[in-house]
């Protein structure tokens, strides 16, 4: 695992994470604007900015995009850093002067804004809305034009405009508040006269749903409840299957690439280590999460790695991952970004980096292909018995199940949580062979 120095101070990071998770793990304050917790980094802001020593002496680098790697050592605050960010701020505020972020950033770079036009241009061209359009909903119809510094992101083909689901995303990554998908979707609205079907329609997570709020999708009760079943913006509760390789198992999203098995935590194998995150399963019955801490972090080998996880309500879960060995790394992301397992349960939000102990007798099987299936299919059916789920529960419409309160109702907490920890008796008596 690399070892890094971050302003004098030594830590291990899992490999492949970003300079700025790393550094924010540890506490230390980094300013950002174009990162997102969703979004592959762009780099494009230059605001995160801080000085790395390599090999061939120190450089500035945007700290959102430079994975980490071992022996570097960062410094975060330093004259030069200082003046980069400050250069950064400038440009940014030069082409986009009517952002109110962009504003506040250049405000505590020590910027003069009087000078320029409140009410400019907002794009900083980062990319972020042409990613998320692509990646999170799944639609791929923004993309831009020129390139560098005058680069503009937009839908340029008007016949690709039905394509767009109104989900949001865009706007929901948009660091400076250039995207108002409301208007766009009043606009529709009244086009249509005043027969449009709901995002959640379009995104696929009901059926037959025409919109009865105006577009106002922040005052609609139904895309409340969703929001407070997750945790998470809509359009990042269903991820389009295609683009990821997903499947759905009994309304469940199901990554084929991973080993499954009692615990509910997923797992997949890279150079020696095993990498393990919470299954889709896990993720609705927990619901919202807050906080995830991963016990005994540091204390080497262990017969089990156990997860408390705060979530729904205040209530909280222990899980369990039944394999002899130790843990390398937990996700530096999960300290500032607890419900980031929500979001992106099989990707960004993994939990932890752990080495299996390869002379310890393994009397706990996972599961992969056909058989992950089978048993996740089994623990599905299970979870739907245990919450009195039917089509008549689900969903408000029938067509995507979400877990809320309404449907742990009259449910033992304990004994969900017991499921979530052992599985089903019967999936756990065929998982132990
Ligand atoms: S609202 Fe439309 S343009 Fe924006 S991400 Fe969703 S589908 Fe793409
Ligand atoms: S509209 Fe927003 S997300 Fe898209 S490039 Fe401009 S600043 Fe970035
Ligand atoms: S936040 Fe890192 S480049 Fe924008």
């Amino acid at each position: 695992m690399p070892a890094i120095t971050v302003d004098g101070r030594t830590i291990e990071a899992p490999g492949g994470s970003m300079v700025l998770d790393v550094v924010r793990s540890m506490g230390i304050a980094i300013p950002t604007l174009c990162s997102h917790p969703d979004i592959r980094p762009s780099g494009a802001c230059g605001i995160c900015v801080v000085e790395v020593s390599g090999p061939s002496g120190p450089r500035l680098a945007n700290s959102c995009a430079t994975e980490v790697s071992d022996g570097m050592t960062i410094r975060t605050d330093t004259p030069s850093v200082r003046g980069a960010r400050r250069q950064a701020a400038g440009a940014l505020l030069s082409r986009a002067p009517g952002s109110e972020a962009v504003r506040r950033i250049a405000q505590e770079m020590g910027l003069e804004t009087g000078k320029h036009d409140a009410g400019g241009g907002k794009c900083i061209g980062c990319g972020n809305c042409e990613q998320a359009c692509r990646e999170i909903a799944g639609s791929g119809i923004i993309g831009s034009r020129g390139h560098g510094a005058v680069r503009i992101f937009g839908i340029f083909d008007s016949s690709r405009m039905s394509e767009c689901h109104l989900c949001g995303a865009c706007a929901q990554v948009c660091p400076t508040g250039t995207i108002d998908v409301e208007s766009r979707a009043s606009a529709l609205l009244r086009a249509s006269g005043g027969r449009l079907s709901c995002r959640h329609e379009r995104l696929g997570l009901v059926s037959n749903r025409l919109c009865s709020a105006n577009f106002r999708c922040s005052r609609c009760e139904f895309d409340q409840n969703l929001r407070d079943a997750f945790g998470a913006h809509p359009a990042f509760v269903a991820r389009p299957r295609a683009a990821y390789g997903f499947t759905s198992i009994e309304d469940f999203l199901f990554d084929p690439a991973c080993e499954y098995g009692p615990g509910h935590l997923w797992s997949k194998r890279r150079n020696g280590v095993v990498r393990v995150g919470l299954d889709d399963i896990a993720r609705r019955i927990l619901g919202p999460i807050s906080k995830v801490e991963v016990e005994h972090a540091d204390s080497g080998v262990q017969e089990e790695v156990s997860i408390t996880v705060r979530c729904r309500n205040g209530r909280t879960s222990n899980v369990a991952f039944p394999v002899p060995g130790a843990i390398e790394s937990v996700n530096p992301l999960l300290s500032t970004d607890p419900s980031a397992p929500t979001r992106d349960p099989y990707r960004r939000g993994w939990l932890f980096d752990f080495r299996p102990n390869p002379y310890a007798p393994r009397d706990v099987r996972r599961f992969t292909g056909h058989t992950a299936s089978l048993w996740f299919r089994k623990e599905a059916h299970e979870v739907k018995r245990l919450l009195n789920i039917d089509r008549k529960t689900r969903g408000g419409d029938g067509a995507f199940l979400w877990i809320d309160e309404r449907s742990l109702a009259g449910v033992e907490w304990g004994e969900l949580a017991g499921f979530l920890t052992m599985g089903s008796r019967e999936a756990r008596e065929k998982a132990v062979s």
